[in-house]
């Protein structure tokens, strides 16, 4: 049994908030699942295994207080009514289950929301734009609107006190309404709440006070707060005026949340921001207040964590990332297992749900969101349904997962890969400019296969059908991966192009990663739209070559928006000195120029270039597959029982849904499951009484 090093007692301390006690130093700081108020028995199942893994405080997302903010098409939650109330229970009762204090963050969006749903007018500091570019405007609020909100405020900590909240929020920050009302470049109002600091500062104040006097017998009062009005361009923090507003405020709440105000660098990608940047923000922070402090830094690290507290930085380890990729990393620490932990990679997949509305998802962790409807578990994992063996043909992050989660069954696993190097896009893909923590999902899974005698791995060993058959495996599970198309067929074409480039000028992402790198000015084609083009643009520029980006899509890395990178990566590839091109789709290229052209008008242009890298879309590499499937059918001697595409290789996609697939394919072996209805459906109607 392995003992917890002593360096990381200082994590286990209880630590009181108010009238409550925190049982350790974990605090999972507010984070969506896109689930909300419409799936709350799969947002309870999710925050319970937090609980259940140790989480010392687990809090809410987003939670609208009132009718006069919803976020619709964002899954939010909302705190209005009775309903809600039973909803939520849902949630406290499992934290508590788990000796894990629970917390409620009550959200008043301002400009930021249009209320499609209610069709209330939505309400902010001065008539002001919707913040998301929708046509529509906040109305000015008058004092009668502040005395209601006021009002709105405190039933709403009420009927969040009732729900069996632990911590209750005001949350002050993110360029919602009450951080509005604080910011003197949007607050111009000439009344008491506007103009002088004093002023500008008491709406947060009475709300803090009056969510103190409704619930504050039993509640702790939090703020989410940030003490930054941005950075400068070196990343030393501007403070403005808001460390003298944090101050003025400093005793007021139980708990501060510290967050900065760049929402794209608090919860910063892996490829631009790195652990515990948050760090220079947070310094004065402590010295100011008496309260215990929590802020994040997407700590995985114990010694990162140990550290921020020994040293006085903060008295929480706030973490949402790392605690969807590892929702059991508390009990990992405080069990001496840090090998064990599942660390996150800093991808922001996770944020994508938030960002297109669909429920919360995790590149590391397949089980996330999965608890309730699937009544999948992070950490247990039923035993084998049979005696069966099962070999898995390729050993990327689909082949990796599924024959860990096999082995962990207690299955007997062959695992096959091709190459010397295990990993697959992921150890390609980590080697590209700032991708060297996605390694991580390949480390982790190795490392926990290391412990598995019954999964036995063989490199360089590219199979053939023959092989296969020689295996005699009872179940087959392909997991080849995909191919980059040299033929520029993609989104933007959808048939091969006419004629074909010159092959030795033309490259995909695969030559690129494998070190196949162009000479002389090339044309980084990107019709796939994600990270991918972005990074390998550069990556070639990096080496001085010219590179010319080129996206049919009216942005850099166009998806990248939902990961919260697009800006950086554009900032990126424009400081590098890459010509970036946007609207138009390629028509040709003849080995010395393309043609392309506008998107909009079909006007056409010539750009000079002497080599053309096509990120377009992928090929399933399932040949393997049909062979065996063709096998089975003819009966063919050593043909398995059943023979499984997984990953890429049976659909091209993110890296998250392939792990996810392979983890699938392991828990469904010899398990029925029902084709009709597979997953449990979290549609619940709860009445008002
Ligand atoms: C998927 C996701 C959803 C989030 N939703 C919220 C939210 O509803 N309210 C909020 O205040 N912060 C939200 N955040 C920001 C987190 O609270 C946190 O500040 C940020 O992720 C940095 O912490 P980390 O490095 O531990 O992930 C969200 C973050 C993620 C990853
Ligand atoms: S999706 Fe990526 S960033 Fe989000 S928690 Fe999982 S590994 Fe971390």
């Amino acid at each position: 049994m392995p003992i917890r090093d002593a360096r990381y007692d200082i994590l286990f301390e209880p630590i009181k908030i108010g009238p409550v006690e925190a049982k350790n130093r974990f605090y999972q700081v507010p984070h969506c699942t896109g689930m909300g108020w419409s799936r709350p028995r799969m947002v309870a199942g999710l925050r319970g295994m937090k609980a259940e893994g140790g989480w010392g405080v687990i809090c809410t997302e987003y939670c609208s207080i009132h009718p006069s903010t919803d976020d619709i098409p964002f899954n939010s939650h909302s705190i209005w009514d009775k309903g809600d109330i039973r909803a939520h229970r849902l949630m406290t009762d499992k934290c508590h289950e788990h000796g894990a204090l629970a917390g409620v963050e009550l959200w008043v969006s301002g400009a930021e929301s249009v209320n499609y749903l209610t069709r209330e007018v939505p309400m902010d500091v001065v008539s002001m734009p919707n913040g998301n570019g929708e046509p529509y405007q906040a109305r000015a609020m008058n004092k009668s609107d502040i005395r209601e909100l006021r009002r709105w405020h405190r039933n709403a900590a009420l009927r969040a006190k009732e729900a069996g909240f632990d911590i209750v929020y005001v949350y002050a920050t993110h360029h919602y309404l009450l951080d509005n009302f604080l910011n003197p470049s949007i607050n111009t109002r000439t009344d008491e709440y506007g103009g002088s600091q004093v002023n500008r500062m008491r709406i947060v104040r009475e709300i803090i006070e009056e969510t103190r006097e409704a619930v504050g017998d039993s509640c702790a009062v939090a703020v989410r707060f940030s003490v930054d009005d941005g950075g400068g361009p070196d990343g030393t923090p501007v403070h403005a005026d808001r460390l003298e507003i944090f101050e003025a405020l400093s005793e007021l709440p139980d708990l501060w949340d510290i967050n900065i105000s760049d929402y794209s660098w608090e919860m910063g990608s892996s490829r631009f921001t790195q652990q515990g940047a948050l760090e220079s923000y947070l310094a004065e922070v402590k010295s100011k207040t008496t309260k215990p402090v929590v802020s994040v830094g997407r700590f995985t690290s114990p010694d990162a964590m140990a550290s921020q507290i020994s040293r006085g930085v903060l008295d929480f380890i706030g973490a949402a990332r790392p605690s969807i990729a590892d929702p059991f990393l508390p009990n990992k620490i405080k069990e001496g297992r840090i090998e064990d932990i599942r660390e996150c990679i800093g991808c922001n997949i996770c944020y994508t749900g938030d960002s297109k509305h669909y429920p919360l998802r995790c590149t590391q962790n397949p089980t996330m969101g999965e608890e309730w409807r699937r009544g999948w578990h992070p950490e247990q994992i039923a035993v084998k349904g049979s005696d069966a063996n099962v070999l898995v043909v390729g050993a990327g992050p689909a082949g990796l997962e599924a024959s860990l989660a096999l082995g962990q069954r207690g299955y007997s696993v062959t695992l096959a890969e091709a190459t010397r190097e295990l990993g697959g896009r992921v150890t390609l893909e980590s080697q590209l400019p700032g991708l060297a923590e996605w390694a991580r999902v390949r480390d982790y899974r190795l490392g926990q296969l290391a412990k598995l005698p019954e999964v036995e791995i063989f490199r360089e060993s590219r199979l053939t059908l023959a092989d296969i058959l020689a295996v005699e495996a009872d179940h087959v599970a392909i997991a080849t991966g995909a191919t980059w198309r040299r033929d520029g067929y993609g989104i933007y074409s959808t048939c091969p192009m006419d004629p074909m480039p010159p092959a030795e000028q033309t490259f995909t992402p695969d030559d690129i990663m494998a070190g196949k790198i162009p000479d002389g000015p090339t044309i980084v084609y990107d019709d796939e739209r994600f990270y991918l083009a972005g990074l390998i643009a550069e990556k070639l520029r990096m080496t001085g070559m010219a590179v010319t980006y080129i996206t049919p899509a009216p942005r850099v890395s166009n998806w990248s928006i939902n990961t919260t990178e697009q800006f950086r990566i554009h900032q990126r590839l424009a400081e590098l000195g890459v010509d970036i091109i946007l609207n138009h789709g390629l028509e040709g290229f003849d080995g010395s120029q393309a043609t392309i052209s506008c998107a909009y008008t079909e006007k056409e242009q010539a750009i000079v270039a002497d080599n053309l890298v096509l990120v377009t879309c992928r090929q399933p590499e399932d040949n393997l597959f049909n062979e065996v499937q063709s096998a089975i059918e003819q009966k063919l001697k050593g043909a398995p029982l059943t023979v499984k595409r997984i990953g890429d290789a049976d659909a091209p996609a993110i890296i998250a849904a392939a792990v996810f697939s392979g983890h699938k394919y392991a828990r469904e072996l010899d398990v029925e499951v029902d084709g009709d209805n597979p997953i449990k459906y979290d549609r619940v109607f709860f009445d008002d009484e």
